[in-house]
């Protein structure tokens, strides 16, 4: 399937607008494009208590599964600073769904950063492959 990059990166500029952070002032947006075709978005959600929050990434990868989506073609990650990666924590939801993945890190001055779930996360803990496709 051919990756429609601008569509993603407006997708994910669209949603970092929502992102409720209210305690660090850094929103950052996610948009994640399914095999499907279809995109979906997360935002970063915080709490008062602030081990409750949650990212972007895993909010979009939360959403999509319960759309029924579990095999994933792209992200793209929208964020204040020039290189906003993903969490430790969102590479491991991820490698839960995916073998790899292109990632691409955008900036609000425009900067961007091609990267891959495998370069973010070499080696991730899985317990065996496409466990995600019986469950
Ligand atoms: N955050 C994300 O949503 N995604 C990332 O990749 C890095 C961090 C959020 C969590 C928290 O709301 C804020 O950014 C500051 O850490």
């Amino acid at each position: 399937m051919a990756i429609d990059w601008d569509a993603l990166i407006a997708a994910a500029q669209r949603v970092r607008k929502r992102a409720y952070a209210p305690y660090s002032r850094f929103q950052v947006g996610a948009a994640l494009l399914g095999k499907s075709g279809r995109i979906y978005v997360g935002c970063n959600v915080e709490n008062a208590s602030y081990g409750l929050t949650i990212c972007a990434e895993r909010n979009a990868v939360f959403s999509a599964v319960a759309e029924g989506e579990r095999e994933f073609v792209a992200l793209v990650v929208a964020g204040k600073d020039p290189q906003v990666f993903p969490c430790g924590a969102c590479r491991q939801v991820l490698a839960e769904f995916c073998d790899d993945l292109p990632i691409l890190i955008v900036g609000e001055d425009g900067t961007q950063t091609e990267t891959s779930l495998c370069e973010l996360l070499p080696h991730a803990f899985r317990f065996k492959e496409n466990i995600h496709k019986v469950g």
